[in-house]
Protein backbone atom coordinates (compact mmCIF):
# COMPACT_ATOMS: atom_id res chain seq x y z
CA UNK A 1 0.00 0.00 0.00
CA UNK A 2 1.21 3.10 -0.96
CA UNK A 3 -0.29 6.59 0.50
CA UNK A 4 -0.57 9.50 -2.22
CA UNK A 5 -1.97 13.06 -3.10
CA UNK A 6 -4.06 15.07 -5.45
CA UNK A 7 -3.53 19.04 -5.52
CA UNK A 8 -5.72 20.39 -7.99
CA UNK A 9 -8.18 17.89 -7.16
CA UNK A 10 -11.62 19.82 -7.90
CA UNK A 11 -10.87 20.76 -11.65
CA UNK A 12 -11.70 18.23 -14.14
CA UNK A 13 -8.17 16.04 -14.01
CA UNK A 14 -7.89 16.30 -10.68
CA UNK A 15 -11.83 14.66 -9.95
CA UNK A 16 -10.99 12.01 -12.22
CA UNK A 17 -7.31 11.18 -10.52
CA UNK A 18 -9.19 11.00 -7.54
CA UNK A 19 -12.07 8.78 -8.44
CA UNK A 20 -9.63 6.44 -9.50
CA UNK A 21 -7.36 6.50 -6.35
CA UNK A 22 -10.25 5.80 -3.97
CA UNK A 23 -10.92 2.77 -5.75
CA UNK A 24 -7.46 1.86 -6.38
CA UNK A 25 -6.27 -1.12 -3.97
CA UNK A 26 -2.95 -0.28 -3.46
CA UNK A 27 -3.37 3.23 -2.70
CA UNK A 28 -4.67 5.01 0.30
CA UNK A 29 -5.35 8.54 -0.64
CA UNK A 30 -4.66 11.46 1.95
CA UNK A 31 -4.57 14.72 0.15
CA UNK A 32 -7.10 15.89 -1.56
CA UNK A 33 -6.38 19.69 -2.07
CA UNK A 34 -8.35 22.49 -3.77
CA UNK A 35 -7.65 25.55 -2.42
CA UNK A 36 -11.69 26.83 -3.04
CA UNK A 37 -13.14 23.96 -1.79
CA UNK A 38 -11.98 23.23 1.45
CA UNK A 39 -14.22 20.95 3.74
CA UNK A 40 -16.82 20.50 1.03
CA UNK A 41 -17.92 16.80 0.30
CA UNK A 42 -16.43 16.17 -3.18
CA UNK A 43 -20.05 14.37 -4.27
CA UNK A 44 -21.84 17.60 -3.32
CA UNK A 45 -19.51 19.17 -6.21
CA UNK A 46 -19.57 15.70 -8.48
CA UNK A 47 -22.65 13.83 -7.88
CA UNK A 48 -20.78 10.91 -9.82
CA UNK A 49 -18.44 10.29 -6.64
CA UNK A 50 -20.33 7.58 -4.45
CA UNK A 51 -17.95 8.14 -1.00
CA UNK A 52 -17.99 10.63 1.82
CA UNK A 53 -14.49 12.13 1.02
CA UNK A 54 -14.45 16.09 1.24
CA UNK A 55 -11.37 18.49 -0.26
CA UNK A 56 -8.74 19.52 1.99
CA UNK A 57 -6.28 21.87 1.84
CA UNK A 58 -3.02 20.91 3.65
CA UNK A 59 -0.16 23.59 3.15
CA UNK A 60 3.07 22.24 1.26
CA UNK A 61 4.99 21.93 4.85
CA UNK A 62 1.69 19.62 6.06
CA UNK A 63 1.92 17.38 2.83
CA UNK A 64 5.82 17.10 3.58
CA UNK A 65 5.05 15.89 7.09
CA UNK A 66 2.82 13.23 5.87
CA UNK A 67 5.62 11.81 4.20
CA UNK A 68 3.44 10.35 0.95
CA UNK A 69 5.28 8.02 -1.25
CA UNK A 70 3.61 10.21 -4.63
CA UNK A 71 2.31 13.57 -5.44
CA UNK A 72 0.08 14.24 -8.27
CA UNK A 73 -0.19 18.04 -9.35
CA UNK A 74 -3.26 18.62 -11.38
CA UNK A 75 -2.90 22.30 -12.23
CA UNK A 76 -2.44 24.87 -14.42
CA UNK A 77 1.13 25.58 -15.83
CA UNK A 78 3.11 27.60 -14.25
CA UNK A 79 2.54 26.24 -10.54
CA UNK A 80 3.92 22.54 -10.16
CA UNK A 81 7.99 23.70 -10.92
CA UNK A 82 7.73 25.79 -8.19
CA UNK A 83 5.65 23.88 -5.70
CA UNK A 84 7.54 20.84 -6.56
CA UNK A 85 11.12 22.50 -5.51
CA UNK A 86 9.39 22.89 -1.75
CA UNK A 87 8.62 19.45 -1.31
CA UNK A 88 10.74 16.52 0.31
CA UNK A 89 12.83 15.00 -2.21
CA UNK A 90 11.46 11.79 -1.60
CA UNK A 91 8.29 12.82 -2.20
CA UNK A 92 7.79 11.43 -6.06
CA UNK A 93 5.98 13.85 -8.55
CA UNK A 94 3.64 13.01 -11.40
CA UNK A 95 2.99 16.36 -13.00
CA UNK A 96 0.02 17.09 -15.42
CA UNK A 97 0.59 19.88 -16.44
CA UNK A 98 2.77 21.19 -18.96
CA UNK A 99 6.12 22.58 -17.02
CA UNK A 100 8.24 18.98 -17.23
CA UNK A 101 7.23 17.67 -20.14
CA UNK A 102 10.25 19.34 -22.56
CA UNK A 103 13.51 18.54 -22.03
CA UNK A 104 14.81 22.09 -23.19
CA UNK A 105 13.68 24.29 -20.79
CA UNK A 106 14.19 26.85 -23.10
CA UNK A 107 11.86 25.94 -25.51
CA UNK A 108 9.23 25.17 -22.91
CA UNK A 109 10.01 29.04 -21.67
CA UNK A 110 9.37 30.10 -25.43
CA UNK A 111 6.04 27.79 -26.28
CA UNK A 112 4.66 28.48 -23.21
CA UNK A 113 5.26 32.72 -23.32
CA UNK A 114 6.40 31.96 -19.05
CA UNK A 115 10.19 31.81 -17.28
CA UNK A 116 10.58 28.41 -15.51
CA UNK A 117 12.14 28.69 -12.48
CA UNK A 118 13.94 25.30 -13.29
CA UNK A 119 17.57 25.07 -14.35
CA UNK A 120 17.52 21.94 -15.89
CA UNK A 121 14.60 19.54 -16.20
CA UNK A 122 15.44 15.63 -14.94
CA UNK A 123 11.71 14.40 -15.50
CA UNK A 124 10.79 11.78 -17.55
CA UNK A 125 8.13 11.71 -20.29
CA UNK A 126 5.40 9.47 -18.80
CA UNK A 127 3.98 7.88 -22.26
CA UNK A 128 4.32 3.93 -21.13
CA UNK A 129 4.28 2.96 -24.82
CA UNK A 130 7.74 4.97 -25.05
CA UNK A 131 9.19 5.51 -21.67
CA UNK A 132 8.37 2.29 -19.87
CA UNK A 133 11.62 1.51 -18.16
CA UNK A 134 12.53 5.10 -17.32
CA UNK A 135 9.18 5.46 -15.62
CA UNK A 136 10.02 2.60 -13.47
CA UNK A 137 12.56 4.50 -12.10
CA UNK A 138 11.40 8.20 -12.56
CA UNK A 139 11.11 10.25 -9.07
CA UNK A 140 9.36 13.11 -11.17
CA UNK A 141 6.95 11.77 -14.26
CA UNK A 142 5.71 14.68 -16.87
CA UNK A 143 2.54 13.37 -17.83
CA UNK A 144 2.26 13.85 -21.52
CA UNK A 145 -0.71 15.92 -23.07
CA UNK A 146 -3.52 14.57 -24.52
CA UNK A 147 -3.40 15.92 -28.19
CA UNK A 148 0.54 14.83 -27.42
CA UNK A 149 -0.24 11.21 -26.52
CA UNK A 150 -2.81 10.68 -29.35
CA UNK A 151 -0.68 11.95 -32.16
CA UNK A 152 2.07 10.35 -30.90
CA UNK A 153 0.54 6.66 -30.33
CA UNK A 154 -0.42 6.91 -33.88
CA UNK A 155 2.41 7.06 -35.59
CA UNK A 156 5.41 6.63 -33.01
CA UNK A 157 5.61 2.82 -34.99
CA UNK A 158 6.01 4.00 -38.77
CA UNK A 159 7.71 7.54 -37.95
CA UNK A 160 11.09 6.41 -40.18
CA UNK A 161 8.70 5.33 -42.98
CA UNK A 162 6.98 9.46 -42.73
CA UNK A 163 8.00 12.44 -45.22
CA UNK A 164 5.49 14.42 -43.29
CA UNK A 165 2.86 14.65 -40.95
CA UNK A 166 -0.68 16.44 -40.49
CA UNK A 167 -2.26 15.86 -37.20
CA UNK A 168 -6.00 16.77 -37.34
CA UNK A 169 -7.33 16.56 -34.16
CA UNK A 170 -11.08 16.90 -32.01
CA UNK A 171 -11.30 17.21 -28.53
CA UNK A 172 -14.14 17.21 -26.59
CA UNK A 173 -14.37 20.61 -24.19
CA UNK A 174 -13.50 19.27 -21.09
CA UNK A 175 -9.77 19.44 -22.69
CA UNK A 176 -10.09 23.00 -22.02
CA UNK A 177 -10.34 22.70 -17.95
CA UNK A 178 -13.31 23.96 -15.70
CA UNK A 179 -12.90 27.20 -16.50
CA UNK A 180 -12.99 27.51 -19.92
CA UNK A 181 -14.84 29.73 -22.02
CA UNK A 182 -16.75 26.01 -23.09
CA UNK A 183 -17.66 25.81 -18.85
CA UNK A 184 -18.94 28.67 -18.67
CA UNK A 185 -21.23 28.92 -21.72
CA UNK A 186 -22.66 25.70 -23.50
CA UNK A 187 -24.04 27.71 -26.26
CA UNK A 188 -20.78 28.31 -28.06
CA UNK A 189 -20.87 24.94 -29.23
CA UNK A 190 -24.23 23.45 -29.61
CA UNK A 191 -24.72 22.63 -33.29
CA UNK A 192 -21.01 23.95 -33.64
CA UNK A 193 -17.15 22.52 -34.08
CA UNK A 194 -14.53 25.15 -33.22
CA UNK A 195 -11.04 24.98 -34.80
CA UNK A 196 -8.25 27.36 -32.49
CA UNK A 197 -4.69 27.83 -33.05
CA UNK A 198 -4.31 26.20 -36.40
CA UNK A 199 -0.24 26.66 -36.87
CA UNK A 200 1.07 26.91 -33.27
CA UNK A 201 -0.43 24.90 -30.55
CA UNK A 202 1.99 24.03 -27.82
CA UNK A 203 1.37 20.49 -28.35
CA UNK A 204 2.68 20.53 -31.30
CA UNK A 205 5.69 21.11 -29.90
CA UNK A 206 5.31 18.83 -27.50
CA UNK A 207 4.95 16.12 -29.98
CA UNK A 208 8.23 17.38 -32.36
CA UNK A 209 10.65 16.32 -29.23
CA UNK A 210 9.81 12.47 -29.95
CA UNK A 211 9.75 12.48 -34.23
CA UNK A 212 11.80 13.29 -36.74
CA UNK A 213 9.39 14.12 -39.52
CA UNK A 214 8.34 17.54 -39.96
CA UNK A 215 4.45 17.63 -38.93
CA UNK A 216 1.59 20.31 -38.57
CA UNK A 217 -1.20 20.08 -35.90
CA UNK A 218 -4.33 21.09 -35.69
CA UNK A 219 -6.75 21.13 -32.91
CA UNK A 220 -10.70 21.71 -32.91
CA UNK A 221 -13.30 21.68 -29.74
CA UNK A 222 -16.05 19.38 -30.83
CA UNK A 223 -19.32 19.27 -29.24
CA UNK A 224 -18.61 16.42 -26.51
CA UNK A 225 -17.75 16.26 -22.65
CA UNK A 226 -15.02 14.16 -23.30
CA UNK A 227 -12.93 12.10 -25.61
CA UNK A 228 -10.45 13.24 -27.99
CA UNK A 229 -9.95 11.82 -31.81
CA UNK A 230 -6.69 12.40 -34.19
CA UNK A 231 -6.25 11.79 -37.88
CA UNK A 232 -2.96 11.54 -38.49
CA UNK A 233 -2.02 12.16 -42.33
CA UNK A 234 1.31 10.17 -43.29
CA UNK A 235 3.18 10.96 -46.33
CA UNK A 236 5.11 7.85 -47.24
CA UNK A 237 8.58 7.96 -48.06
CA UNK A 238 8.11 4.61 -49.97
CA UNK A 239 5.55 2.37 -50.79
CA UNK A 240 4.45 -0.15 -47.98
CA UNK A 241 1.29 -2.84 -48.01
CA UNK A 242 -1.42 -2.23 -45.59
CA UNK A 243 -0.90 -5.70 -43.99
CA UNK A 244 3.01 -4.81 -43.14
CA UNK A 245 2.24 -1.84 -41.80
CA UNK A 246 -0.27 -3.87 -39.36
CA UNK A 247 2.50 -5.85 -38.16
CA UNK A 248 4.42 -3.32 -37.57
CA UNK A 249 2.28 -1.87 -35.24
CA UNK A 250 1.14 -5.18 -33.52
CA UNK A 251 5.17 -5.80 -32.63
CA UNK A 252 5.64 -2.08 -31.78
CA UNK A 253 3.00 -2.51 -29.04
CA UNK A 254 2.81 -6.15 -27.87
CA UNK A 255 3.71 -4.90 -24.13
CA UNK A 256 0.86 -2.27 -23.89
CA UNK A 257 -2.24 -2.98 -22.52
CA UNK A 258 -3.54 -0.25 -23.28
CA UNK A 259 -3.40 0.16 -27.04
CA UNK A 260 -5.52 -1.24 -29.41
CA UNK A 261 -4.40 -1.61 -32.97
CA UNK A 262 -7.44 -2.87 -35.57
CA UNK A 263 -8.01 -1.91 -39.50
CA UNK A 264 -11.81 -0.78 -38.50
CA UNK A 265 -11.84 3.12 -37.76
CA UNK A 266 -11.93 3.80 -34.36
CA UNK A 267 -14.76 6.10 -32.88
CA UNK A 268 -14.80 8.24 -29.56
CA UNK A 269 -17.36 6.97 -28.57
CA UNK A 270 -15.47 3.04 -28.28
CA UNK A 271 -13.08 4.55 -25.85
CA UNK A 272 -14.80 7.30 -23.81
CA UNK A 273 -14.44 5.98 -19.59
CA UNK A 274 -11.29 4.06 -20.57
CA UNK A 275 -7.96 4.33 -20.61
CA UNK A 276 -7.55 2.60 -24.18
CA UNK A 277 -6.03 3.85 -26.97
CA UNK A 278 -7.38 2.58 -30.02
CA UNK A 279 -5.83 3.05 -33.26
CA UNK A 280 -7.31 1.92 -37.20
CA UNK A 281 -7.54 3.01 -40.06
CA UNK A 282 -4.34 2.11 -42.24
CA UNK A 283 -5.76 3.46 -45.84
CA UNK A 284 -3.16 4.71 -48.47
CA UNK A 285 -4.60 6.99 -50.77
CA UNK A 286 -2.91 7.30 -54.60
CA UNK A 287 -0.55 9.99 -53.30
CA UNK A 288 1.44 7.18 -50.98
CA UNK A 289 -0.51 8.59 -47.90
CA UNK A 290 -1.27 6.15 -45.14
CA UNK A 291 -4.27 7.55 -43.39
CA UNK A 292 -4.50 6.59 -39.35
CA UNK A 293 -6.94 7.48 -36.74
CA UNK A 294 -6.33 7.30 -32.91
CA UNK A 295 -9.01 7.93 -30.31
CA UNK A 296 -8.69 8.68 -26.20
CA UNK A 297 -10.38 9.58 -23.45
CA UNK A 298 -9.16 12.86 -22.98
CA UNK A 299 -9.32 12.71 -18.87
CA UNK A 300 -8.04 9.53 -18.78
CA UNK A 301 -4.86 8.03 -20.96
CA UNK A 302 -4.82 11.66 -22.27
CA UNK A 303 -4.45 12.78 -18.46
CA UNK A 304 -5.39 10.85 -15.18
CA UNK A 305 -5.77 7.42 -16.33
CA UNK A 306 -2.31 7.40 -17.64
CA UNK A 307 -1.35 9.35 -14.19
CA UNK A 308 -2.24 6.07 -12.55
CA UNK A 309 -0.59 4.27 -15.10
CA UNK A 310 2.80 5.69 -14.67
CA UNK A 311 2.18 5.27 -10.55
CA UNK A 312 1.45 1.67 -11.24
CA UNK A 313 5.08 1.61 -13.61
CA UNK A 314 6.70 3.31 -10.85
CA UNK A 315 6.22 1.58 -7.92
CA UNK A 316 5.85 -1.89 -9.62
CA UNK A 317 2.37 -2.35 -9.21
CA UNK A 318 0.48 -4.10 -12.20
CA UNK A 319 0.01 -1.62 -15.14
CA UNK A 320 -3.35 -1.66 -15.30
CA UNK A 321 -4.77 -1.88 -11.69
CA UNK A 322 -7.23 0.68 -10.64
CA UNK A 323 -7.92 0.82 -14.39
CA UNK A 324 -10.11 -1.66 -15.94
N1 LIG B 1 -8.48 18.60 -19.19
C1 LIG B 1 -7.74 17.74 -19.90
O1 LIG B 1 -8.25 16.99 -20.75
C2 LIG B 1 -6.25 17.68 -19.68
C3 LIG B 1 -5.54 16.66 -20.31
C4 LIG B 1 -4.17 16.56 -20.10
C5 LIG B 1 -3.53 17.47 -19.28
N2 LIG B 1 -4.24 18.47 -18.71
C6 LIG B 1 -3.51 19.41 -17.83
O2 LIG B 1 -3.82 19.09 -16.48
C7 LIG B 1 -3.80 20.28 -15.69
C8 LIG B 1 -5.18 20.40 -15.01
O3 LIG B 1 -6.15 20.50 -16.02
P1 LIG B 1 -7.71 20.50 -15.72
O4 LIG B 1 -8.38 20.35 -17.03
O5 LIG B 1 -8.00 19.53 -14.63
O6 LIG B 1 -7.91 22.00 -15.19
P2 LIG B 1 -9.08 22.60 -14.32
O7 LIG B 1 -10.33 21.86 -14.52
O8 LIG B 1 -9.06 24.07 -14.60
O9 LIG B 1 -8.56 22.38 -12.83
C9 LIG B 1 -7.42 23.01 -12.32
C10 LIG B 1 -7.33 22.80 -10.81
O10 LIG B 1 -6.26 23.59 -10.29
C11 LIG B 1 -6.68 24.26 -9.10
N3 LIG B 1 -5.97 25.53 -9.09
C12 LIG B 1 -6.06 26.54 -9.96
N4 LIG B 1 -5.18 27.51 -9.65
C13 LIG B 1 -4.53 27.09 -8.55
C14 LIG B 1 -3.50 27.63 -7.73
N5 LIG B 1 -3.01 28.84 -7.98
N6 LIG B 1 -3.04 26.92 -6.69
C15 LIG B 1 -3.58 25.71 -6.39
N7 LIG B 1 -4.57 25.15 -7.13
C16 LIG B 1 -5.02 25.84 -8.19
C17 LIG B 1 -8.19 24.41 -9.23
O11 LIG B 1 -8.95 24.14 -8.09
P3 LIG B 1 -9.25 24.86 -6.78
O12 LIG B 1 -9.56 26.27 -7.15
O13 LIG B 1 -10.41 24.13 -6.23
O14 LIG B 1 -8.00 24.68 -5.99
C18 LIG B 1 -8.56 23.19 -10.06
O15 LIG B 1 -8.78 22.11 -9.17
C19 LIG B 1 -3.51 21.44 -16.65
O16 LIG B 1 -2.14 21.76 -16.59
C20 LIG B 1 -3.89 20.87 -18.01
O17 LIG B 1 -3.18 21.46 -19.07
C21 LIG B 1 -5.59 18.59 -18.86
Amino acid sequence: MITVGVIGASGFTGHELVKLLTTHKKVSLQVINSHTLKGKKISEIYPDFLGDDRYTDFTLEEINAKKLDLLFLALPHGYSAEIASRLNSSLKIIDLGAEFRFADIKKYEAVYHVKSPMKKNSAIYGLPELNKKKISHADIVANPGCYATACLLSVLPIQNFAKYIVFDCKSGWSGAGKESVYAKNPELLKENLIPYNLTHHRHKYEIEQFISPKISFTPHVINTFRGLLCTAHILLKKKIKKERLMKIYAQFYKDAPFVEISKEIPEITNVQKTNICKIGGFEIDENNQLVMVSVIDNLLKGASGQAVQNMNIMFGFNEDEGLL
